[in-house]
């Protein structure tokens, strides 16, 4: 077997990426074929550069060493618009390997002075119509190369000569627009050519001037206008380059939109169309000139870390009902994101509408838990038939009621577009138990429904939010499940760039001043701005990047003097605004952070585990300093945590399953004494529950960790396959394909509960994976990018098998096991650079290198309780 390098891919781009953002990329490969034991002694690597137009350099460096992942741009920085290929080769202290093949990436404009378009736009219009923008260019030669680089105050879709441009959906996504926008890069080459040319675009109101938030929200809060910004950049046959620019001169006219919102959804005339708008044939003597806007002077372009948003799957309806002539209810069998698209045919000025909600009622539509937000689509035919699908809008729904449809509805005429971030599947779990393999599912659909741009809370209602503290609990299940750290690197660097402003982690980013917010103290909220310190952890831990552990370090750290500053010397936060245990089953349904644990007990465990971690951070990072202050902080919040409260004997006053979880995940009990007793108490608690889970945003992501570690894995199991409401499986039970954000969102009399707050899609108390994934399974990372992996398996309840594959930054990593009479039946796999330490019930640990391994471990049905607890405290 020879050892081949992959096509290395660079920062955390897909491959092939267009208009990235770094002059100096970092670079990973994985390595194929090696034959056990194999070890990277050094790597050359072979960088080609080349320009527009087709000026190029060739480098080769010799890189010593066994680095593989997000090894640093062994180069020269390169410039805008310059196209690299790089190659790797490996030495295995043998021999060299072959050249393993080209990894390709584009860089964007990285210099502000690269860009000279400027926002162009309609004039701003009362009623809203979003119009469009269009302009025409001649090109003397055929052309080689062109790219337009497209960003907007708004939504934006580029048509070039009648084509659409590219497959990115809701460009140029959620940022927070007043401190950066992002742009995307399209290669059109095969789309300009000699002669007469046109760029036409649509332009919606996204998230720039649409209707965002809960409660009366905001609107228009980015600006009142729309405007393109765009740039095409051509190099000719000739080596001529052209470069057009919006500005002055662009036209701009009204098209079929007559409104679209992302809450509300779009209405569409096709009477208002005309195909050729975007040809240069267009007569466009109705159109007008476009307003001139500036780009904001406090916010930069910048080129996008992660990928976009797209169509990812298409769901056909599994049944369609046709509830009255004409009106039909369908079922797409599935919670998710996306928009409907239709083949229709009727009479000009014939209206179809489509709505959409998450659960029906009585076989109709149940729209309450979207409170204002409408999710309607309306669209007026024009005589001709037409494949329709709205462009700026995306509802979170799985049914979808079609009005005005004359005659059946055959397979096809509509489906249902899922979009999302096309973040790339990374994780995977598998089971014995079919409700908990529905249970997982329903967690990946939660993530791909609340990843489409920014991490939001939930996808339907008028909301969709990124809601801080739900991803720093699901954060480390969304690692495991998905390359989500290039679209989560935008996301940090937008909270700190809020953060910096409002010199407060908001509970959203990008922060939209809403109420109650606007009236209350900027108090540091704990479990939600914690996530300035805890994500940026564990991206690092799931990936190996420190660069953006050391990035939002300043971000962690203010957040944490803010904590700090506001618990004041007794080191205890009191008396300051916190969601606290967010929605444990007992709060009252209107009055969610009225759970039964002590907000401040939930607020001062975070701040010890959050100091704890940040010293953490500041050890990789070198920071011996702050890791020490850390150090000593996170002790003095333990001990004042214990003082306020544990009793003098060391319990929890509050007798509740979130603070036991807290105290044990975040080892905040005095001694072994009283960590051995509170972990019993949590067991106890767990069994008189019957199983049934009694946690909210807090508990919920640490409980079965607490059982598991204080060695009472069964009682960990009862909860995860309690059937009882509350329960994960209870969910399941009840027909969820999501996860909900209420653990009785259906009460077991089937009624839907409250309407003000009842999402079917929330990831939350999805964060249970990931103890599936590290615990059930038994696959954990145990060094920064799963350099050393932790396979550790806890089999338990009725389970006789489970697995769970991850590609890691190194490659495949993988485990499966089952239990026969005999004992229990284990295989793991580990990729080349990577070492793994085998810990199973009833057996010392085993390290092994690469390669497949496989284990019979004769145990008893349960595991020995110790080794977990030990295992555990190794991380
Ligand atoms: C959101 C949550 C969020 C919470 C905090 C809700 O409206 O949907 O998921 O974290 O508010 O207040």
């Amino acid at each position: 077997m020879v050892p081949t390098p992959s096509a290395p891919v660079f920062e955390h781009h897909a491959p092939h990426r267009l208009g990235t953002g770094e002059a100096a990329p970092r670079l990973s490969w994985l390595v194929d074929g090696a034959a056990q034991g194999y070890r990277q002694h050094a790597a050359r690597v072979q960088v080609l550069t080349t320009t527009p137009r087709g000026q190029q350099t060739r480098s080769t460096h010799h890189l010593p060493g066994p680095d593989q992942v997000l090894v640093p741009w062994p180069s020269a920085p390169v410039a805008s618009r310059t196209r690299i290929a790089v190659r790797v080769q490996v030495d295995d202290g043998d021999a060299w390997s072959p050249w393993g093949p080209w990894g390709h990436v584009e860089t964007g404009l990285l210099d502000p002075a690269d860009w000279t378009a400027r926002p162009v736009g309609p004039p701003p219009s009362q009623d809203g119509e979003p119009g469009r923008v269009r302009a025409t260019f001649h090109l003397p030669a055929d052309p080689v190369h062109a790219r337009l680089y497209l960003s907007a105050h708004g939504l934006v879709e580029a048509e070039v000569n009648g084509r659409r441009v590219g497959d990115e959906e809701l460009t140029p996504g959620w940022t927070s627009y007043r401190h950066r926008l992002r742009y995307a890069t399209f290669d059109v080459t095969e789309q300009v050519r000699a002669g007469e040319n046109a760029l036409g675009l649509w332009l919606g109101d996204g998230w720039w001037r649409g209707r965002l938030g809960f409660g009366e929200g905001v609107e228009r809060f980015y600006g009142d206008h729309l405007a393109v910004i765009a740039q095409l950049e051509v190099v000719d046959a000739d080596g001529e380059r052209h470069v057009v620019s919006s500005g002055p001169g662009w036209r701009t006219g009204r098209g079929p939109v007559r409104a679209s919102g992302l809450y509300d959804g779009e209405h569409v005339d096709l009477r208002d169309d005309d195909p050729s708008w975007s040809t240069p044939e267009h007569d466009d003597a109705t159109w007008g000139p476009v307003v001139v806007h500036e780009l904001d002077p406090g916010s930069a372009l910048v080129a996008p870390t992660g990928p976009p948003v797209r169509c990812v799957e298409e769901l056909e309806p599994v049944s369609a009902v046709e509830r009255e002539p004409g009106r039909w209810v369908l079922d797409f069998g599935q919670n998710h994101s996306g928009r409907l698209q239709v083949r229709a045919s009727g009479p000009a000025g014939h209206q179809l509408r489509f709505r959409h909600a998450e659960v029906l009622v009585d076989g109709e539509l149940h729209t309450a838990p979207l409170r204002s937000a409408l999710a309607t689509d309306v669209l007026v035919l024009d005589g001709t038939d037409v494949e329709w699908e709205p462009r700026f809008t995306v509802h979170g729904y799985r049914y979808a009621e079609v009005s005005g449809w004359s005659g059946p509805l055959r397979p096809g005429d509509v489906v249902s577009r899922v979009l999302s971030s096309d973040v790339p599947r990374t994780g995977w779990f598998r089971c014995s138990d079919p409700l908990l393999q529905r249970l997982h599912e329903n967690v990946v659909w939660g993530a791909r429904s609340n990843f489409v741009d920014v991490p939001t809370d939930c996808p339907q209602r008028d909301e969709r939010l990124g809601w801080t503290g739900d991803l720093q609990v699901f954060a480390p299940t969304a690692a495991f499940l998905f390359g989500v750290t290039g679209m989560l690197t935008s996301w940090l660097r937008d909270l700190a760039a809020e953060q910096e402003e409002l010199d407060w982690v908001p509970p959203f980013v990008p922060y939209l001043p809403l109420p109650p917010f606007t009236e209350l103290p900027r108090d540091p909220m704990a479990v939600w701005g914690d996530v300035a310190v805890l994500t940026p952890d564990v991206l690092h831990t799931a990936t190996g990047d420190a660069a953006l552990l050391r990035a939002q370090l300043p971000s962690a750290v203010r957040w944490l003097q803010h904590v700090e500053r506001s618990a004041g010397p007794g080191r205890v936060v009191h008396d300051t605004e916190q969601l606290g245990d967010w929605l444990d089953p007992a709060a009252p349904p209107e009055n969610p952070f009225e759970a039964t644990t002590d907000r401040f007990l939930v607020a001062t465990a975070y701040f010890a585990h959050a100091a704890a971690r940040l010293a953490a951070t500041a050890r990789t990072l070198g920071e011996d300093r702050l890791a020490h202050e850390q150090e000593v902080l996170a002790g003095e919040v333990r001990s004042a945590f214990a003082r306020e409260f544990l009793t003098p004997d060391g319990r929890p006053r509050d007798d509740t399953q979130t603070a036991h979880a807290l105290a044990t995940v975040f080892g905040l009990w005095p001694d072994e004494r009283t960590a051995a007793a509170g972990g019993r108490r949590l067991a106890e608690l767990v069994r008189e529950a019957d199983g049934r889970i009694a946690t909210g945003f807090a508990g919920t992501p640490v409980v079965c960790d607490a059982l598991t570690r204080a060695g009472h894995v069964e009682e960990a199991y009862r909860l995860l396959q309690s059937t009882h409401c509350p329960s994960w499986l209870y969910t399941v039970l009840q027909g969820a394909t999501t996860i909900w954000e209420r653990w009785d969102a259906i009460r077991p009399d089937g009624s839907v509960n409250d309407p003000t707050m009842t999402s079917f899609n929330h990831y939350a108390l999805g964060a249970v994976a990931d103890w599936l994934h590290r615990v059930v399974a038994g696959l954990a990372p145990a060094a920064p990018g799963y350099r050393h992996v932790l396979f550790a398996p806890r089999p338990g309840g009725t389970l006789t098998s489970a697995g769970a594959t991850h590609s890691s930054p190194y490659g495949t990593v993988s485990i499966d096991w089952s239990l026969a009479p005999e004992g229990m039946h284990v295989e793991v796999v580990v990729p080349p650079g990577v070492t793994a330490t085998v810990d199973l019930p009833g057996a010392p640990p085993v390290q092994v290198e690469h390669g497949r391994h496989t284990f019979h471990q004769p145990v008893p049905r349960h595991p020995d309780q110790h080794d977990q607890h030990d295992a555990q405290e190794a991380l």
